[in-house]
């Protein structure tokens, strides 16, 4: 698939890699297309860079992997993505002197935000529940980790579901885009305890017989 990543750090970056070596195409859209760091991203893995605006031309699906709080002016230069599968990575969090909160509680999520201001497009939360070192490797011994998806769009979810096999995990479908309230919390919990176990090699396993 042609993949628009807006954001090449840690989670856009990782999917990046992930991705191309799964043989999609990635165009990563930045603020400057033109950045050192970025342009030896791109050589390494064979992906390219360019304004946020040009990156989403012919591009199948949107992944976004920038900070929530740059939602507004990244949409204002995609336009409205009518039509385009939109993974939504970000965490819609504040950072308090206590830690990180939810800055939409329970009552509504960062996707379903994104999903309101594009609403032509197919939008789809996922990625957003465990530390980016994940998508480097995603197995703990034999066992590979879940990552959660949901969204409103079968089609777009089932696209999505391959790209999360892609980078190595195993899909679970959290059902409706109104689920994103509830993956948000799971984030939380991952950051808690990645300090409380002291490690950030976490990862959240579905279990089932
Ligand atoms: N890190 C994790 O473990 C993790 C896990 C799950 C979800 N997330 C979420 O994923 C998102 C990205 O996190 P990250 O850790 O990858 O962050 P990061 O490493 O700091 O990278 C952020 C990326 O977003 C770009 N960016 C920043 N402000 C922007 C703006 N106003 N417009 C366009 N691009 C902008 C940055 O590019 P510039 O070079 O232009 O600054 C950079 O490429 C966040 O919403 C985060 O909450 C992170």
């Amino acid at each position: 698939m042609q993949i628009a990543i807006i954001g090449s750090g840690n989670i856009g970056g990782g999917l990046a890699r992930a991705w191309r070596r799964a043989g999609h195409g990635v165009t990563f859209g930045a603020r400057d297309p033109n950045e050192a760091e970025l342009a030896t991203l791109c050589t390494e893995i064979g992906a390219k860079a360019k304004s946020i605006a040009d990156s989403v031309t012919g591009a199948e699906v949107v992944v976004l992997a920038m900070p929530f709080g740059a939602l507004d002016s990244v949409l204002a230069a995609t336009g409205d993505l009518a039509g385009i599968i939109v993974i939504d990575a970000t965490n819609a969090v504040t950072r308090g002197t206590s830690g990180m909160t939810l800055e939409y509680g329970h009552t509504t999520s960062s996707g379903e935000q994104v999903q309101a201001r594009i609403p032509r497009a197919r939008v789809v939360r996922s990625f957003n529940a465990q530390g980016a070192e994940n998508l480097a490797n995603p197995t703990y011994g034999d066992v590979v980790a879940s990552n959660f998806y949901c969204g409103d769009d079968a089609e777009a979810k089932h696209a999505v579901a391959l790209l999360i096999t892609d980078v190595g995990f195993e899909p679970i479908d959290a059902g409706p885009l109104a689920s994103a309230r509830l993956l948000e919390p799971l984030m939380l919990l991952w950051i808690t305890c990645s300090r409380t176990v002291g490690t950030r090699d976490l990862g959240f396993k579905l279990l089932r017989r």
